[in-house]
């Protein structure tokens, strides 16, 4: 906790203070609107709350999600409301031309539903679609060109949870977001400077200069208001038709003339084709907790459910929190999950993804037994399971929402990177995702996240990307008890892994358990990244032990809300600026 304070310039504000420290309680201001609760330790503590509550990378987008929870909506029409207010206001990530998934938990039916609204590979794109004329993936055409994006998903998908578990219409919860874009918002530092420093990236296309940049191409200033007028009518126009303008009407016209004028892979078929998938959600258990996550296309969700297990056979059980035998615990149970994940992990449509298996307690305990205390396993010694002999019977966002009825929302959703291509569509005002990457464009090579695959995650039209994201709701006596997420990749399992363990193992507060250092191994490449905090003797340990250690900034940035006893308890991750964690 040595960096404690200097992350003060973050989190949320509270409704109840000082109820979970004798010391006494301080309130930092933030530049962003946020407060950050401090005790004289310099330890962090939670947003409080009785009712409902929400959690989100971006403080106004949060606020529209309590403003709706307090105008008499449920956790969907709330969470759907933020969905959209994020894609004006936090444009790196909040989106409508991208894709997620959204986990739902109805108090009414004791039900958890999964939502898969991840972009779709166009019918033009196939196994080789990125390979230049040497066989090697065209990285800019996959990642920075009108060709990178995949069908987007995230309308269809925030119109289909209002649909079946609102109780709101499109008009209500959007009119939050059309406000922000049409009069516009005032720019923190942070957005101001990083505008700045993504003009490149912004500029790939002309509408993307006209609304990120003034019109002599100077920079918006801290202060100024960023005001999207074409976003604006995007948003009006979906809200008007339930989405049709997006997928059949007004809006798919303007990306198919786009998409043919800048080479794209996207036409007319694709958006009318697009349609979000209802899975089913992906369970396990965890010393007597029961867990829902996000299962394939994400392969987070069960490797989050297979590191449990694995950490719950482990011989060594709760190690002092982040200590050497700690993290070499916790790295060498990722290793084995990425293992996996590299050979059969990819869209449940195409392929058939062994499930069972992965989050099998005994398979688990197989993996178990792999960990030497005394030693971490290099890369090549650790190989995806063979399913064939395995005798077992067989800049991306996070916001959580709940209400004071106890229905639930996690949802991850995203461009891929930091805002996406880069790209704004002529005449809509969004940027489009670039999240073809994610898939294995050739097998063996590393995308952008360093992550490489297999058949299981080629390119094949319809075909969904594999993805990180993991949404994930914990039940305590099939209560909801945490829901929690996190953007960052490929760090996006550990992260969540981390909190969850911190939570459950080592008794922390919600505030604690996302403030405190995190690590990420991903087996290949066979590094284990640290943040700031861990001691220079665990490190040095730990290189002893074999591992290649690597310093690394911000692992993540949860958005978590967690019930106890009928109080409400939340915190966004000090790691990322501007968020904000609000009480109803
Ligand atoms: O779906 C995925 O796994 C990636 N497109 C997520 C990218 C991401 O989290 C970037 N954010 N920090």
């Amino acid at each position: 906790m040595k960096t404690a304070i200097k992350k003060i310039l973050i989190i949320g504000s509270c409704s109840l203070l000082g109820a979970t420290t004798g010391l006494p309680n301080a309130i930092a201001k933030t530049p962003h609107g946020g407060e950050a609760i401090i005790d004289l330790a310099g330890q962090f503590h939670p947003v409080i709350g009785r009712k409902g509550m929400v959690s989100s990378q971006e403080a106004q987008a949060t606020q529209v999600g309590v403003d709706i929870l307090r105008q008499g909506g449920n956790a969907v029409d709330a969470a759907v409301a933020v969905g959209f207010a994020l894609a004006v206001t936090l444009p790196k990530a909040g989106n409508i031309g991208g894709g997620g998934f959204m986990l739902v938990h109805r108090a009414d039916q004791q039900q958890t539903h999964a939502i898969d609204y991840r972009e779709k590979a166009p019918a033009a794109a196939h196994r080789d679609v990125y390979l230049n004329a040497d066989g090697e993936v065209d990285k800019q055409r996959i990642r920075n060109s009108f060709q990178s994006a995949g069908v987007p998903g995230t309308v269809a998908g925030l119109l289909l949870a209002l649909k079946q578990h609102g109780s709101m219409s499109p008009a209500q919860v959007i009119a939050p977001a059309i406000k922000l874009a049409e009069q516009g918002f005032v720019l923190s530092e942070p957005l101001a400077l990083e505008l700045q420093q993504r003009h490149p990236q912004l500029s790939r296309s002309a509408a993307g200069k006209a609304i990120f940049y003034k019109p002599d191409g100077s920079f918006y200033n801290a202060g100024e208001r960023l005001v999207q007028t074409d976003l604006a009518n995007t948003l009006k126009k979906i809200a008007a038709t339930n989405g049709r303008s997006f997928y059949h009407g007004e809006t798919a016209r303007l990306i198919v003339k786009d998409s043919a004028k800048q080479g794209g892979l996207i036409k007319k078929q694709d958006l009318a084709d697009y349609q979000p998938a209802l899975r089913k959600v992906a369970r396990g258990e965890y010393r007597g907790y029961q867990i829902a996550t996000m299962p394939p296309p994400s392969a987070s969700g069960i490797h989050i459910i297979q590191m449990l297990n694995i950490l719950e056979q482990s011989q060594l059980q709760k190690p002092p929190h982040n200590s050497a035998a700690h993290l070499h615990l916790l790295s060498s149970v990722m290793q084995y999950a990425f293992a996996d994940r590299s050979k059969h992990l990819g869209d449940p449509d195409f392929y058939k993804v062994p499930v069972a298996l992965i989050t099998s307690k005994d398979y688990a305990k197989q993996l178990a037994a792999k960990i030497d205390p005394k030693r971490a396993k290099r890369a090549d010694e650790i190989a995806p399971v063979d399913i064939k002999s395995y005798r077992e019977s067989p800049d991306t966002t996070h916001y959580s929402v709940i209400d004071k009825w106890g229905n639930v929302v996690s949802n991850t959703y995203t461009l891929n990177f930091s805002y996406g291509s880069g790209i704004v569509v002529a005449g809509t005002g969004f940027i489009l995702n670039n999240e073809m990457d994610d898939f294995s464009a050739k097998a063996g090579a590393p995308n952008a996240f360093g992550l490489s695959g297999s058949d299981a995650n080629a390119i094949a039209p319809g075909k969904r990307p594999l993805s990180s994201m993991a949404p994930t709701i914990i039940f305590k006596d099939n209560k909801p008890f945490l829901v929690t997420g996190s953007p960052g990749g490929s760090k996006i399992g550990n992260a969540v892994l981390q909190l969850i363990s911190n939570v459950i193992d080592y008794d922390m507060n919600i505030a604690q358990a996302s403030s405190v250092p995190r690590i990420h191994h991903q087996w290949r490449p066979d590094v284990l990244n640290h943040e700031d905090g861990i001691s220079a003797d665990t490190i040095s340990i730990l290189q002893q032990l074999g591992y290649t250690t690597k310093p690394s900034k911000g692992l993540g940035s949860t958005q978590s809300i967690m019930l106890k006893a009928g109080i409400v308890y939340g915190a966004s991750d000090p790691r990322r600026p501007g968020a904000a964690t609000i009480a109803e």
